[in-house]
């Protein structure tokens, strides 16, 4: 599917992005161990999360759809899971194979994980090291780094390990895991990444403790209760129109209901470092996770620095920074982010390439991106490289560029966002 975009005159309304993926995953993953009954209100029906629904049903896990966006899930308990009939396909989703991984290995079972072409070449060394450390067997493809990873589950034993590259997947991967493992897990962290594992196991009655860097998890015993949630809005997914929103001179728009935990809502930091105006409203806790109202409008944008912390509490939205210092005033520049060359593309090699094709100047670096603003984009035929956030990146650089851009392949927002293109059209007046 061919998508045109065309710049918007203004951009005025309110809409509600869909439920946070990395949360809906993890309710379901770790609902499927609770003993219960648990309810998920506004769970992301996104392909990546479909995928995570279609493995937890190989490995005997029951659920079913109350409504469009409410799932219920039949938790089999600590020791419930089976061995699946059948390789779990984790299709496109990274966050699938790797927090899957973590947990199969510790089943008494065999079971192979695979995904589509994009996830076959991504790393899972990363998962496949230290589960081996915790006393997995574990092969994987091209010298053990790549899926099809193949698992025999077994008895596991607690580890401290801390991990070579700030990652919220393997670190949630070897928090499932630990949950088996005879003894005390403790993860030492390089800088802090999205902590849902953590605040949702805690609050189904895991010993899970952090902070300072540090992750510990003891074996449970016992058996988990059920969480019952109603998932914030995915802050990613907030994240195109907090963009396009501050870079339009003529835009005010809310965006309802956004998960702002502050090691996932780093955008908000990096846009108001930039000049951003976006006010949070109506602040308050839905289950273990902090959600508020984004009111955001036209603001004059000034380049800055994204690195360090900053950098794995925005790592999903660094194209669309990118994008952002196109307009601002000044310099931006991405540093220290040579994971972004790990994701569903090599996110350095394919921003910088396709803003090109818009005009853009933009330099690519080993570790990151850099960019002198302002400048002007011209709408040309882009690439999204298969890669949703690269499509959503480029549909707002279209709603900005002068004249049309056609986007390829732009059904890939399915992967994260299914009605991006719809809420588009809502928020644009044409
Ligand atoms: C995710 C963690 C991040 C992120 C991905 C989702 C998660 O990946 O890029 O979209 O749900 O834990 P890494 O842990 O590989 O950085």
């Amino acid at each position: 599917m061919r998508q045109s975009v065309r710049p918007a005159r203004a951009l005025r309304g309110t809409i509600a992005p869909p439920g946070d993926k990395s949360i809906s995953h993890r309710a379901a993953i770790l609902n499927a161990i609770a003993s219960g009954r648990a309810v998920v209100e506004n769970f992301q029906r996104g392909a990546d999360c479909l995928a995570t629904l279609h493995c937890l049903r190989l490995l005997g896990v029951d659920w079913a759809w109350r409504d469009e966006a409410t799932l219920e899930i039949a938790g089999r308990g600590r020791a419930g899971l089976r061995e699946p009939p059948a390789v779990l396909d984790c299709r496109n989703s990274g966050t699938t194979i790797r927090l899957l991984s973590g947990l199969v290995a510790a089943q008494p079972f065999f079971s192979v994980l695979t995904g589509d072409a994009s996830l076959r070449r991504r790393p899972m060394g990363r998962v496949i090291q230290p589960l081996r450390q915790m006393g997995a067997h574990i092969d994987g493809r091209d010298g053990d780094s790549r899926a099809p990873l193949a698992i025999r589950g077994g008895a596991l034993h607690g580890l401290r390990y801390r991990l070579p590259v700030a990652s919220a997947q393997v670190k949630s991967a070897l928090i499932l895991a630990g949950l088996y493992a005879e003894g005390e897990t403790i993860l030492e962290e390089p800088t802090p990444t999205r902590d849902h594992t953590e605040r949702m196991l805690r609050a189904m009655g895991a010993a899970v403790e952090w902070g300072e860097g540090l992750v510990r998890v003891s074996a449970q015993t016992g058996e988990l209760s059920p969480l019952s949630l109603r998932v914030p809005g995915d802050i990613s997914a907030a994240a195109p129109w907090l963009v396009l929103a501050t870079i339009h001179p003529d835009a005010e728009v809310r965006i309802s209901d956004v998960g702002v935990n502050p090691t996932r809502a780093g955008v908000l930091d990096a846009l108001r470092m930039m000049g951003a105006d976006i006010r949070l409203e109506k602040e308050r806790l839905w289950g273990p996770e902090p959600v508020a109202d984004l009111v955001v409008r036209s603001s004059q944008m000034r380049g800055a620095v994204i690195e360090g912390d900053l950098i794995p509490r925005t790592i999903d939205e660094l194209p669309l920074l990118t994008l952002a210092g196109c307009f601002a005033q000044g310099e931006t520049a991405i540093r220290e982010a040579a994971e972004l060359r790990a994701k569903e593309s090599d996110r350095i090699r394919t921003t910088a390439a396709e803003l090109r094709r818009l005009g853009a100047e933009v330099e690519e670096r080993a570790d990151g991106l850099a960019v002198r603003g302002p400048q002007q984009l011209r709408g040309n035929t882009v690439s999204c490289h298969s890669d949703h956030r690269l499509a959503i990146m480029l549909a707002v650089a279209g709603a900005l560029a002068q004249g049309e851009t056609v986007i390829g392949n732009a059904a890939a927002v399915a992967v994260s966002y299914p009605w991006f293109w719809r809420d588009l059209e809502a928020l644009t007046v044409p």
